[in-house]
């Protein structure tokens, strides 16, 4: 141990808050540092089995809990993704089955949402689907469960695996996920006269702190080479996030994809950016009932902990493992090249028929803007890659307005 920063204050916890407490100082106590990587907390704290933020039954996104995500607001998302992966399954030459792969499917609407438009608008496509979950979190597979059911009842496959249990270099199709990456745990990192050090948690007068030592491990050194960025140049008290788990997932998806695309809409930037001397406290951010703040020690296992997406290492480490990038957008391109321009157009351009309608109109249009804008939603990064596609294959409607 090298040196200690004192945090915020804890939280005045409720009873599974203070189990969840009570939990992680156990875990510290029982190693032979008494200090565990901020990884593992984060780890700990949105998916402990019983207490963890995303493990509990509690509304987390949409209104009544803490953060928006972009299919939380309008159907439109969803439906519109649903064109790009019926695209996709075009430009393969109408495969059978055509496994779609959603990892991190929250509340299943983006699941949902996509069906519906598939059934409607391509049944082609979508009589050759096969749709699979990736999930971890319990709660949230019971919710998917129950929102499918329409979907399983009328005989389309929908079944929920680990990544791991998927073969080898068997999917063909598309593995595609919306705030995922963010949720992964992230390392925490520091710069001290000019060497690269790892934040740990640990705890001090039934707080939890923080304490800065040797890293955990050589991989957060090499990241930094892997990325192209030298961050040992930056002044002492620099920090930043390090997702390895980011990486290791980039390539399983990578090995198990046989022919088809892998879609990632995340908020985050390319390392350059991501990894500036500008951005001296990293990206680290806590989401409760929709308010944000940088504090992962208060409204533990309450509040979301994310931290933006590296994409440049995404990218990277999918090239390395198989995967060719097709084009890095951002979200508001991508919608607009796949007709939300047109929607906009259509809601103005109709006539309204009643009050209530034209109240809808009106908050359906601001949901449109929002996902476009470029401040929010409209500013997350698309990045799109592919294995064993034909140049033509690698054209994508989604990918034409990119920067
Ligand atoms: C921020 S939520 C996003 C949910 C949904 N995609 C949406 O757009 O509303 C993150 C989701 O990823 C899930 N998750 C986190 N880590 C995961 C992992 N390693 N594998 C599968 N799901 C994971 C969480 O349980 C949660 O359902």
């Amino acid at each position: 141990m090298e040196q200690e920063q004192e945090t915020g204050a804890n939280c005045q916890p409720s009873r599974s808050c203070a189990d969840l407490i009570s939990f992680l100082t156990q875990q510290i106590s029982e190693t032979s540092e008494q200090q565990i990587t901020f990884a593992e907390f984060m780890g700990w704290a949105l998916y402990q089995p019983q207490y963890g933020y995303y493990t509990k039954w509690q509304q987390k996104i949409g209104a009544k809990g803490d953060f928006f995500t972009s299919p939380h607001l309008a159907a439109d998302f969803g439906e519109l993704v649903a064109k790009q992966l019926a695209q996709m399954w075009q430009v393969l030459e109408k495969p059978t089955p055509f496994t779609l792969v959603e990892m991190g499917a929250g509340q299943g609407l983006l699941a949902s949402d996509i069906l519906h438009y598939l059934k409607h608008h391509d049944v082609e496509c979508y009589d050759s689907l096969q749709y699979l979950i990736v999930e971890k979190a319990e709660a949230h597979i019971a919710e998917q469960r129950s929102r499918l059911q329409p979907w399983i009842r009328s005989g389309l496959s929908v079944e929920w695996c680990a990544l791991d249990d998927i073969p080898p270099q068997s999917i063909t199709g598309c593995f595609f996920s919306n705030e995922l990456i963010d949720a992964f745990p992230v390392h925490l990192v520091t710069v001290q006269d000019q060497q690269l050090k790892e934040i740990f948690v640990t705890t001090e007068t039934n707080r939890f702190v923080e304490v800065v030592a040797d890293c955990s491990t050589p991989a957060l050194i090499d990241y930094f080479d892997f990325v192209g960025v030298d961050v040992s140049r930056y002044p002492t008290g620099y920090r930043t996030e390090v997702n390895l788990a980011a990486i290791e997932w980039m390539q399983m998806v990578a090995a198990r994809l046989k022919r088809g695309y892998v879609l990632t809409i995340d908020y985050g930037y390319p390392a350059e950016r991501y990894y500036n001397a500008a951005r001296p406290q990293g990206t680290l951010q806590c989401y409760y009932q929709h308010s944000y703040h940088s504090d992962p020690y208060v409204h533990i296992g309450e509040q979301d902990i994310t931290a933006h997406v590296n994409f440049t290492a995404l990218q990277l480490q999918g090239e390395r493992s198989g995967l060719d990038t097709l084009g890095f957008t951002q979200q508001g391109l991508f919608l607009m090249a796949l007709g939300l321009g047109d929607r906009l157009t259509e809601l103005t351009q109709t006539e309204t028929t009643s009050p209530q309608d034209l109240r809808e109109r009106l908050s359906r249009r601001d949901a449109l803007h929002q996902l476009i804008s470029p401040m929010g939603l409209g500013g997350f990064g698309i990045l799109i890659q592919g294995k064993n596609l034909s140049e033509h294959q690698k054209c994508l409607t989604g990918l034409s307005m990119m920067l």
